[in-house]
């Protein structure tokens, strides 16, 4: 366990160095780059650090850090307390160093390490709506559906488990699976999306890949003995396979969380053959310009839900994937079918949720909200807000990518 003291006035939510490094010689020289919280309370606490043996107080300036050797730590625990005194210690409890190196200090931001586990783990309200009324127990996306606006509350009749499957084989069908292809499957969750996968191509082998062991051990309980298909724990933007591997890989719905998209797009480039197809179907921000929104205040209450740190745009989506030496097939625009009917759904709840006769309509539709108070709902329409805000100037994507072959 590594321990260090970081003076409070230096601990600022933007990157900045820690300067004096006399506390922690030859230790690893930490670098705050955001927190969260009010003196008293435990705090999330997103770090990245230099590993720089022979620390040079040039290298506090940050004019300097494009150049710094700067190793993201990632999957890590942190606690973090601000106590009255004025200073903060973190605890990190497992770190695993990834050598990737920054080119641009303004990147910190974006590979800020994220707990998804807190998305998926029923400690947000919005996951715990999701959970009871709309989510199936192994499908954890927004569905793909079957009518749009104006007519979009009649998917509440509908089946939403069937608009996710929908989903899935939506984007199943823009991989353009052949008989005998290795598909990868990045960010399976709890591995339907996979087992889809491989009930329309059972020819085809299928390794379904997520962070989360919680994810991967219900997959691979609830999807045991299928022949062909598999689970694996791993991290997208680490991909633990050699270098043209699959023919085909697939992320739905998941690259919102990665903290570096990029570093996964050029991972999807190797573990492709040449000839291979990576199908990405994301959330993006609309523009370039819309990147703005990023630290509102509702965008900082879904990035907090979701853990994520940033969107790419749909151009930076197109230039990243071209830098990974990517052809971009199509892009195709998906909010109509899948954000929009979502949140006009989601509306639809927290309004009932939020008057008596609607929780009683609830639940008697569904008894499962019996477990849902007052405050709940009221946080549910929070967070609807907050969700509709980010939508105005984003966009659910679907790209086509190909590795094409060298002449
Ligand atoms: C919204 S779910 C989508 C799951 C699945 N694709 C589906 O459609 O049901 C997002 C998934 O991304 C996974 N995830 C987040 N970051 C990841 C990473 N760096 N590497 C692999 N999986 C990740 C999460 O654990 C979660 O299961």
């Amino acid at each position: 366990m590594l321990r260090a003291l970081v003076p409070r006035e230096q601990s600022v939510d933007r990157a900045q160095p820690c300067g004096n490094p006399q506390p922690f010689p030859g230790a690893p020289f930490f670098l705050i780059i955001s927190r969260h919280g009010t003196p008293g309370d435990i705090l999330n606490v997103e770090i990245a650090f230099f590993l720089h043996a022979e620390f040079d107080s040039t290298w506090a300036r940050p004019s300097l850090w494009p150049q710094a050797a700067c190793f993201l730590v990632r999957g890590i625990h942190i606690a973090g307390q601000l106590d009255t005194e004025a200073s903060m210690s973190l605890d990190i409890a497992t770190s695993r160093v990834n050598g990737s190196r920054l080119n641009d200090g303004a990147d910190l931001d974006r590979v800020a390490p994220r707990n998804v586990q807190a998305s998926y783990d029923g400690s947000n309200v919005v996951f715990r709506v999701l959970r009871i009324e709309t989510w199936g127990d192994l499908l954890t996306n927004l569905g793909y559906h079957k009518f749009r606006h104006p007519f979009v509350l009649l998917n509440l009749l509908s089946n939403h488990e069937r608009a996710q499957r929908r989903l899935v084989m939506k984007s199943v069908d823009l991989l353009d699976v052949q008989h005998d292809h290795r598909v990868l499957d990045v960010a399976c969750g709890r591995g339907k999306s996979s087992f889809i996968v491989h009930c329309l191509h059972p020819g085809a082998t299928v390794v379904g890949l997520d962070l989360l062991d919680d994810h991967i051990q219900v997959a691979q309980t609830v999807f045991n003995n299928v022949k062909n298909l598999s689970y694996t724990a791993g991290d997208a933007m680490d991909l633990d396979f050699p270098e043209d591997s699959f023919d085909r890989v697939m992320c739905l719905e998941a690259a919102f969380h990665f903290p570096d998209r990029a570093r996964f797009l050029r991972e999807a480039y190797r573990v492709l053959r040449p000839g291979g197809r990576l199908v990405v179907v994301d959330f993006a921000w609309s523009t370039d310009a819309d990147r703005a929104h990023r630290d509102d205040p509702e965008t900082r209450a879904v990035r907090e839900i979701w853990q994520w740190n940033s969107f790419f745009s749909v151009p930076e989506y197109e230039r990243a994937a071209g830098a990974a030496r990517f052809h971009v097939v199509s892009s195709s625009d998906w909010s109509d079918r899948v954000t929009r009917p979502a949140q006009a759904m989601f509306h639809c709840l927290s309004t009932l949720g939020n008057s008596r006769w609607g929780r009683r309509l609830l639940q008697r539709k569904n008894p499962l909200f019996r477990s849902f108070s007052r405050e709940d709902w009221e946080q549910v329409t929070c967070a609807v807000r907050a969700h509709d805000h980010v939508r105005r100037y984003s966009k659910y994507m679907a790209f086509v990518l190909e590795k094409r072959c060298e002449v």
